[in-house]
């Protein structure tokens, strides 16, 4: 048999058997979903053979490129020594990489507490915040993403991820500061940030006027790479500590460099957070959450009951994030991150002077999004045109990704050992993309 008819067999035994053993509500990319077989470097094969280069690296997470070999080395040396060993027992490459973070970790923030996936890390932070302050209420933005538990998806405030289950109560959602559609109709920078303000309404309106704490994306992945000013997270910040609240940063999609030049977006602000919350990019896949906070923080949870995580802090997870840092530290440094995001932003930034569709371009590094719309006069959101970009990209082979409330931003966020070659010829498939469905 000829060898595209065996894989194109293979291709439709494996999504009949997705459809047949794996629940129904997984979201699956595409028309035509695509199995991908393997990867090396920024580019991924799927299983008929077909080779793309990878803009999304499996959401933000890929973060030093596919089969990475200081990352495969470290993972292979840590499986022959040992697999597992629970949070029980100290385990050299879980201190190590706490140890390492807390070089990188902004201002006072120290010690580590390891768990297996964002979602886990929020919860970890929302009940540490509970704990230190005594306080039980907590303030989060409109168009977050925190998570898939009951507590994530009360803390998220997307409708479409909040499907479902019972809420965890004394979740309060305040304005986001969506500048392109500006909750308030003002427009940026001459608003002084008018929306910040929302948070103390909101905390002295829905709350006690005691909270534990108010957790927030310095770009919201989910949301659409909606990119909080600089001052008004300067503005929150000063609202939730008068409040007697822990400023929670979560860091999932915005650690590690991705933003440019600094190790965490929200150090762009000034503002030094409470507890930061990090998970996809920080193993290049290997199933890792992190809680940071200060050592005085840390110390309450000692008040609390016991508490374990059998996953967390895996060796394998925690030496392959060892590779990531490594490779962080001495190739794809934040600094070039910001560079090659210089060469992504300006590149964009040209598609839009040519393509209407392309109502807004916002990011910081190499996390860059495009607000697709019917017409850039009444913004209305184009989803149906960003779901054909998504399969015209795929077919010129280019993976990007998408999101936003109404489903009409592309995410563009490469790993970020990206190349200049790779950024040019990504904006010249998505040139191609953009083309077809104009
Ligand atoms: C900002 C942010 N926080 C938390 C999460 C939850 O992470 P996970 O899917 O690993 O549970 C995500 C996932 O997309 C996220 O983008």
């Amino acid at each position: 048999m000829e060898l595209d008819k065996l894989t194109d067999q293979k291709k439709e035994a494996l999504l009949k058997k997705q459809k047949e053993y794996l629940f129904p509500n997984h979201l699956l990319y595409y028309t035509e979903p695509l199995p991908l077989d393997r990867g090396e470097g920024l580019r991924v094969w799927d299983v008929e053979g077909n080779e793309y280069l990878d803009f999304f690296g499996g959401i933000l997470t890929t973060s030093v490129g596919h089969n990475r070999p200081e990352v495969t080395q470290r993972v292979q040396e840590q499986t022959e020594k040992i697999i597992h060993s629970s949070t029980l027992y100290p385990n050299e490459s879980h201190i190590n990489l706490a140890e390492k973070l807390a070089q990188l970790a902004p201002g006072d923030i120290q010690v580590s507490y390891f768990t297996t996936s964002g979602t886990d890390a929020n919860e970890t932070a929302i009940f540490l915040a509970q704990t230190h302050t005594g306080h039980q209420e907590v303030v989060a933005l409109r168009h977050g993403y925190s998570g898939r538990s009951a507590l994530g998806m009360s803390l998220t405030a997307v409708g479409s991820w909040r499907s479902g289950g019972t809420h965890v109560a004394g979740v309060k959602h305040a304005l986001n500061p969506y500048c392109y559609r500006c909750p308030l109709k003002l427009k940026y920078p001459s608003c002084g940030v008018a929306c910040a303000e929302d948070i103390e309404e909101v905390i002295r309106t829905t709350t006690s006027g005691k909270i534990a704490a108010f957790i927030m994306e310095p770009i919201q992945g989910v949301g659409g790479f909606i990119t909080a000013p600089d001052d008004y997270i300067k503005t929150a910040h000063q609202i939730i500590k008068h409040y007697g609240g822990l400023f929670i940063s979560d860091e999932v999609q915005t650690g590690f460099g991705r933003t440019g030049h600094k190790w965490f977006g929200i150090e762009h602000s000034g503002v030094e957070p409470d507890i930061m919350t990090m998970a996809k990019g920080i193993a290049n896949g290997f199933p890792l959450g992190n809680t940071m906070t200060t050592k005085d923080i840390a110390e309450s949870t000692l008040k609390a009951g016991l508490t374990i995580s059998t996953f967390g802090g895996n060796p394998v997870a925690c030496a392959a994030s060892l590779g990531v840092m490594d490779v962080l530290e001495n190739e794809a440094t934040p600094d070039r991150t910001a560079t090659l995001g210089k060469q992504l932003r300006a590149g964009l930034d040209r598609l839009q002077e040519q393509f209407p569709i392309i109502g807004d371009v916002r990011g910081k590094g190499l996390m860059q999004g495009l607000e697709l719309v019917k017409d850039p006069q009444s913004k209305e959101p184009a989803p149906k045109a960003a779901t054909q970009l998504m399969d015209a990209a795929k077919k010129h082979g280019l993976l990007i990704g998408k999101g936003g409330l109404y489903g009409n931003v592309m995410r563009i966020a490469p790993p970020m050992t990206a190349t200049e070659d790779d950024i040019q010829m990504a904006l010249d498939l998505l040139h191609k993309a953009l083309s077809d469905i104009a």
